[in-house]
């Protein structure tokens, strides 16, 4: 065991009683490393986790929102910063509670998703946009006596879209892509249309996370029980995730309170951080996820820049002792860059599954204190992470 996993509390002393949740009652008092913060699914059910903007997409290696919230709420920070935002969920707590921000990270699709769920919008406007994207794609998809459908052929030169996708589907995600352009809220309209992207592939039901190649026609699917086809319409996605994200974006506006927040795009062992008095992060593991390519559709819709090189620890990396060698060499960089932008005695919040236990070395290296350190036991994951773990939050003072 990690010598710093003694400072706190190991394992689970409470986990046959009641986790904690009531977020609001946590002030700069309440020992976080005494509550219990093994949630089951009835007492976070996935609507809380995923509430108002943390849903506009799916994506793997998102935390928990309601662990940033009780952290938040005890440190108070007056700007707090994650150097590896993904999907901006830090970002997204700190407006909820009036807590400048900024978030960066080396991929611009989880740059572009990040903005768009922190942004401040004039909502009128926006549905205004919304209605009318879809109102123009619906009439040129379902021609009537008067007009004529799809004007021309739709194409793209993208190899990987035109073999993950059924031609019916690829011509209405690039129409729609074509339409974007006309609207002022681009970067709300393109993450609608990533979203339909990823549903509208030719994937089982049951492989949406991982799929190795494109489904061609009928199989027996796992999930349902019963003969399924890979679907050839992109349509009914995009109205149903045009719809959701303005709603999902006008809730979050009801609730969120005034404050600043930065994405940076880039690479976070070299990027100039504003003044923070806080981090919040959970970082990437050693060989775990590839995270461009997790959304290489977009990428490939968007034409977006990939930087997938300089991802930290990426799967396609291995984990050999050299990949681990160079993960802690990298991350070391990274939170010492990060920490150079911290005022003296500030909190690094790391929440990471840390199961070949190199944070004990990395905290080291960067001759921080470890304040406490615990694990927290994951219970319900979904899809081909149905397994439990352990996750560990470990809290450093510079
Ligand atoms: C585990 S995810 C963070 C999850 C985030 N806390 C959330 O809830 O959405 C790790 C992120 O680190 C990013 N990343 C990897 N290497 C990076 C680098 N060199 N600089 C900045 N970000 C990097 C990945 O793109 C990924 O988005």
């Amino acid at each position: 065991m990690p010598a710093s996993r003694q400072l706190g509390i190991t394992g689970n002393p409470d986990y046959d009683g009641e986790p904690f949740t009531d977020f609001a009652l946590v002030n700069r008092r309440t020992p976080i490393e005494n509550l219990n913060l093994n949630w089951r699914e009835r007492d976070l059910p996935e609507r809380v986790r995923t509430k108002h903007v943390h849903r506009l997409h799916p994506y793997l290696g998102k935390f928990v929102p309601q662990m940033v919230e009780i952290f938040l709420r005890k440190y108070q920070p007056r700007m707090v910063c994650d150097p590896f935002c993904w999907s901006g969920t830090t970002l997204v707590e700190a407006s909820a509670l009036g807590i400048d921000s900024v978030g960066a990270d080396i991929s611009e699709f989880n740059c572009l998703l990040s903005r768009v769920k922190t942004r401040q919008y004039n909502l009128r406007r926006l549905e205004t946009e919304i209605n009318d994207i879809l109102t123009r794609f619906h009439l040129e998809l379902h021609p009537t006596l008067f007009r004529n459908g799809l004007g021309g052929e739709m194409r793209t030169a993208s190899e990987f879209l035109q073999n993950w996708y059924a031609p019916n589907a690829l011509g209405q995600l690039l129409f729609y892509r074509k339409l974007i352009n006309d609207y002022a809220y681009q970067d709300v309209l393109k993450v609608v249309l990533s979203r339909a992207a990823r549903s509208a592939r030719l994937t089982t039901h049951f492989d949406l996370d991982f799929p190795r190649k494109p489904q061609i026609g009928a199989y027996q699917c796992h999930k349902h029980r019963r003969t399924c086809r890979p679907t050839d319409n992109a349509e009914k996605f995009l109205v149903r995730y045009s719809l959701d994200t303005l709603h999902r974006i006008k809730e979050f506006a009801a609730s969120r309170q005034p404050a600043r927040v930065r994405v940076v795009s880039g690479d976070s062992r070299g990027i100039r951080f504003p003044n923070a008095d806080m981090v919040i992060t959970s970082p990437p593991y050693v060989g775990l996820i590839d995270y461009h390519e997790q959304h290489r559709y977009a990428y490939d819709l968007l034409g977006l820049p990939s930087r997938d090189e300089e991802e930290i620890g990426p799967a396609s990396g291995g984990n050999s002792q050299a990949a681990v060698t160079r993960y802690v060499e990298n991350m070391t960089l990274a939170f010492s860059n990060v920490i150079r932008s911290l005022e003296a005695r500030s909190r690094v919040v790391v929440v990471v599954h840390d199961r070949r236990e190199l944070y004990d070395e990395i905290g080291q290296r960067l001759g921080v204190k470890t304040e406490y350190r615990f694990g927290r036991h994951v219970n319900r994951r979904t899809g081909r992470r149905a397994t439990d773990f352990f996750e560990d939050v470990i809290v450093w003072r510079t």
